[in-house]
């Protein structure tokens, strides 16, 4: 008898996390997560909100949906074991890269931002390896001249990612070389920590690295390219709990009236805001 009761807990446990693995996506919110140190796809404006060109993004898809739209900050990397288990977040906005490790924990919308990654570093410090044939005509640092050098990260991010695959993998440009990592909880403690001698360079990605030399003085930032014409190129999206398919379907529809002109409205409106 206390076993079939055991078995009967079991079940009525199970149904109730199957409607919670369909995400928070019954109620009228839409809960999102975010890292809000990633100017200017999300950061805090002067009276503490988090916005972004992720929040616009969002907010949009609140508004077809009907659904008032909560952004709540947490460390990066637990953005994606969030998203997976759907309890407290339907979905996560946060620039975030499609990775095929991430793809198996969450579904991904449609590409909406194209970037590469930049090194942050001390004015003078380093100087350009060459300028793009990519017809990008971008100057150019190549991953093989961080070789020795300490590297601040922000933890989990693909500069992170990318780094610790340059120095362990026997084919990595940093394979060999004194190159080490440091990971920091966003990409400005990171950027500190150059200037507390803890680390010389700090791999993040492009608009985030121009905004962060932007406003921090004594600090310059380059394109990392692997050779001439290949820069670290990735794609970001927005993920979603697997099987919450209304607001993924609801994301890009936003997305493709969007197109990429609107996304690159919002990114100079948000640009233009500064701190
Ligand atoms: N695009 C990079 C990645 O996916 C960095 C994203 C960091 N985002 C943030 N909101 N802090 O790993």
């Amino acid at each position: 008898m206390k076993k079939l009761l055991v078995a009967a807990a079991a079940v009525a446990g199970s149904v109730v996390l199957a409607a919670g693995a369909a995400g928070c996506n019954n109620s009228d919110k839409i809960y999102v997560d975010t890292n809000a140190y990633f100017a200017p796809f999300e950061y805090y404006d002067k009276d503490m909100n988090i916005v972004g060109v992720d929040v616009d993004i969002m907010e949009l898809v609140g508004k077809k949906l009907g659904k008032e739209v909560v952004f709540k900050n947490t460390d990066f990397d637990v953005i994606t074991d969030n998203v997976q288990s759907g309890k407290k977040y339907d979905c996560g906005a946060a620039g975030m890269t499609i990775t095929d490790e991430r793809k198996e924990k969450v579904n991904f919308s449609n590409p909406y931002f194209t970037s590469v990654q930049y090194v942050i570093f001390q004015t003078g410090a380093m100087t350009a390896d060459g300028n793009s044939t990519d017809g990008k005509e971008t100057d150019y640092i190549l991953w093989s001249s961080l070789a020795g050098k300490k590297i601040g990260v922000q933890r989990d991010t693909t500069g992170d990612i990318y780094a610790g695959d340059e120095i362990s993998s026997e084919t990595g440009a940093l394979y060999g070389t004194e190159a080490a990592v440091t990971q920091y909880d966003n990409a400005q403690l990171a950027v500190d920590a150059i200037g507390a001698k803890q680390v010389e360079v700090v791999i993040v990605d492009k608009l985030p690295a121009e905004y962060i030399v932007a406003n921090n003085s004594g600090y310059q930032c380059y394109a990392l390219y692997y050779d001439a014409e290949t820069a670290t190129e990735e794609q970001y999206a927005i993920c979603v709990t697997k099987g919450n398919n209304e607001l993924l379907d609801a994301i890009n529809e936003v997305l493709a009236e969007l197109g990429t002109e609107g996304i690159n409205e919002l990114v100079s409106k948000h640009l233009g805001l500064g701190k």
